[in-house]
């Protein structure tokens, strides 16, 4: 009995997990909520699929999914102190991010993140971790400025998978051979819409080839020696950067400007937003009762409202005070001095179910890449008030496809405040355009969590997906761009121009002496 019992559990053992459950470590360390989220939605879908996850991050949940799979936690508490010194030194206002200049700021994000991510590497969790004996089929990291994690993938022998929270852009191009045309894709940070002036595509060429010296000779090397110092016979920082599996992008075309992908970039945006859940009784009894409409305002995770100047405050709260519909207000302070009394407020409020709701007319937002993806999913329209990173550019694109106002944070008065919620109040447009973007954001032949799920599988199934990758990665920048064919070809062109030169200077010659000896025979 005994003999056949061994083999039958074996047997159903392998049929249970073979294919089934795989260990997934994933890796969100970004020191922002926001970033946070995606990453550990994504491992959450995982766990509820029947994996089994390890995520390092600086949040960690506070209730883990008891879902098939296991989910575990190793939280870095250590990037959030580091962010609070930050802070503490740092006395930026609003305005002062808001015009940051982009060359410094690409310089001063290049230096300063990935030491805010030194942390991650000598927390003991992962330490712990990375001497222990365990193995990962497939290791997920968010692409932010973290190069040195990307040895873990190596280390602990499995594929590599990057999440990218803002689509395409020149970190996520450059590591997969995409093309990223300067001539007609503005970087993130300059907020530029399409076409470009020529001052806005020299501005976006300066932009790009600062990042291409900045990054390989300044930013990688540090990265590098992070991991000889943490990684027990860490590979090579020029070993790892190049051999991404798979590319998932909180993007998606009726969201973002369509730009071209290799074959192993794949869109999920959407992935975590969840069906409406049913609201707080409050929430729900204010929203049913606003006969004339509601008005959602939150300015995301990272900005606080009470932030505001109070100048800019008091010329919203003037606009809302003359508003018959509702306001919901996330504001993160107890009091809020002249509270009108259609003006609700709240230090959190659950966003993804009250722009369900169909009483909200408007969502004044900052312009995050979660909010945006979230008001398009419900199909409600924009005032936009941009602050930094990607802001200016989602703000920019809720204007092109025109379900939104952007309104930057300096240009903030009540005059202009007051002209643009009344626009979007009573002009049918952008409620029909939202609609219409929302319409284009769901018509999809399965939906994006599906979507990343499928192609982590994928990537483990066939072992990291070599196939996928594209030639360019293998090339040296100035093969890429073909600098040897162009300078060939500018020699050749140069030698046959000095040849010609000088095949008509010598015919010339010769005709003229021709022609001076005919004309002295004829005096
Ligand atoms: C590169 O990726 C492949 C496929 O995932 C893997 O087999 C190989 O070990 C990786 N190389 C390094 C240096 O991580």
């Amino acid at each position: 009995m005994k003999t056949i019992l061994v083999p039958v559990v074996l047997l159903f053992l392998a049929i249970t997990h073979y294919g089934n459950s795989a260990k997934i470590l994933g890796l969100f360390t970004a020191p922002a909520r926001s970033h946070y989220i995606l990453g550990s939605a994504l491992m959450k879908g995982l766990a509820e699929k029947g994996h089994d996850v390890t995520v390092i991050s600086a949040y960690g949940e506070k209730q883990p999914p008891k879902g098939k799979g296991t989910y575990r936690d190793i939280v870095v508490t250590e990037i959030q102190n580091s962010i609070q010194e930050m802070l503490k030194n740092e006395k930026m206002s609003m305005v002062d991010r808001e015009n940051l200049n982009p060359f410094f700021a690409a310089l001063f994000v290049g230096h300063v993140v990935p030491k805010l991510m030194e942390p991650v590497l000598s927390n003991e969790g992962v330490q712990q971790l990375i001497h222990s004996k365990e193995k990962f089929d497939v290791v997920i990291i968010e692409q932010f400025l973290n190069d040195a994690q990307k040895a873990l993938a190596t280390h602990f022998g499995a594929p590599l998978v990057l999440l990218s929270t803002v689509g395409a852009n020149f970190w996520i191009n450059s590591l997969v051979g995409n093309p990223g045309p300067t001539s007609y894709i503005p970087a993130l940070s300059l907020g530029y819409t399409v076409p470009m002036t020529f001052r806005q595509r020299l501005s976006n060429t300066l932009l790009t080839l600062l990042n291409e010296v900045y990054y390989p000779l300044y930013v990688h090397p540090n990265e590098n020696a992070k991991i000889k110092k943490y990684i027990p016979n860490g590979p090579d920082i020029s070993d790892v950067l190049y051999n991404v599996s798979l590319v998932l992008m909180n993007s998606h075309p009726s969201t973002n400007q369509p730009v071209p992908y290799v074959p192993n970039m794949i869109d999920i945006a959407g992935f975590h937003i969840k069906p409406p859940k049913k609201l707080p009784q409050d929430l729900q009894e204010f929203l049913d009762s606003a006969k004339d409409g509601v008005i959602y305002f939150s300015m995301g995770s990272n900005l606080k409202s009470a932030d505001f100047l109070p100048e800019k405050r008091d010329a919203v709260l003037k606009t809302f005070s003359t508003l018959k519909e509702k306001i919901l207000w996330k504001w993160e302070d107890d009091v809020l001095p002249g509270q009108p009394k259609n003006v609700k407020l709240s230090k959190w409020l659950p966003q993804q179910d009250i722009l369900a709701h169909p009483n909200v007319k408007l969502f004044i937002t900052h312009g995050g890449f979660l909010s945006t993806a979230e008001t398009i999913y419900h199909g409600v329209p924009v005032l936009a008030i941009p602050i930094f990173g990607d802001q200016k550019l989602n703000a920019k694109s809720a204007v092109r496809n025109g379900f939104g106002i952007a309104l930057p944070y300096s240009d903030l008065t009540e005059d202009t405040f007051a002209k643009s919620v009344h626009e979007i109040l009573t002009n049918p447009k952008y409620k029909t355009n939202a609609k219409k973007r929302s319409e284009l954001f769901h018509d999809r032949l399965v939906g994006p969590m599906e979507t990343a799920i499928y192609w982590i599988e994928y990537v483990i199934r066939h072992k990291g997906a070599p196939h996928l990758r594209v030639a360019a990665v293998d090339l040296p920048w100035y093969k890429y761009h073909l600098l040897d064919v162009i300078g060939f070809l500018v020699l050749v062109s140069l030698g046959l121009v000095l040849v010609s030169y000088y095949v008509v200077k010598i015919a010339c010659r010769k005709l003229c002496s021709k022609q001076k000896s005919k004309k002295v025979k004829k005096h």
